[in-house]
């Protein structure tokens, strides 16, 4: 059998930078749940089809079970982790609380980043926007209604004006 070949990488995984050294037939999916422990985002089909393993690469949704770690190098990842800042959870994440937008949360955290990604890029974003962005992220449970109620309360959460 061959040895497989490894290569050391450096990611940006919210905030915190990280060495990794990884055979290069890895993906992003298995250094993020495997090595840093960040176990959000979830493996469904291991093949591009069901979004659950959605994570943000520079701020992008990417299927992380379809993207070899040794692709990231040097670039910047956030995964549903790093969304609370200060013991505060994320708007996004307060919304699909208070909407139960969420059932056995298996896509939830790449329904979440996907929307994140959407009203940092697109703040006013309608119904049509946001189904778009949701569209490679698949629910078997929830049901969408829920889910694109909580990025509308979520995004007009995001636009009102700061309280001090
Ligand atoms: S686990 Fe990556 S798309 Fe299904
Ligand atoms: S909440 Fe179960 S798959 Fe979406």
């Amino acid at each position: 059998m061959t040895e497989p070949c490894y290569q050391t990488i450096e990611l940006e995984v919210n905030g915190e930078p990280h060495d990794l050294t990884t055979p290069t037939h890895r993906t992003l999916l298995d250094v993020i749940r495997e090595d840093l422990h960040l176990t959000g985002a979830k493996m469904g089909c291991n093949k591009g089809d069901c979004g659950c393993c959605t994570l943000l690469l520079d701020g992008q949704p990417v299927l992380s079970c379809l993207t070899l770690a040794v692709e990231c190098d040097g670039r910047r990842v956030e995964t549903i982790e790093g969304l609370a800042e200060n013991g505060q959870l994320h708007p996004l994440q307060t919304a699909f609380l208070d909407t139960w937008a969420m059932q056995c949360g298996y896509c939830t955290a790449g329904m979440i980043l996907s929307a994140k990604a959407l009203l940092e890029r697109c703040p006013e974003a309608g119904v049509e926007d946001i189904r778009a962005a949701l569209g490679s992220v698949l629910c078997r449970c929830t049901g969408y209604v829920h889910i694109i109620e909580a990025v509308q309360r979520a995004a007009a959460a995001m636009r009102a004006p700061v309280q001090v």
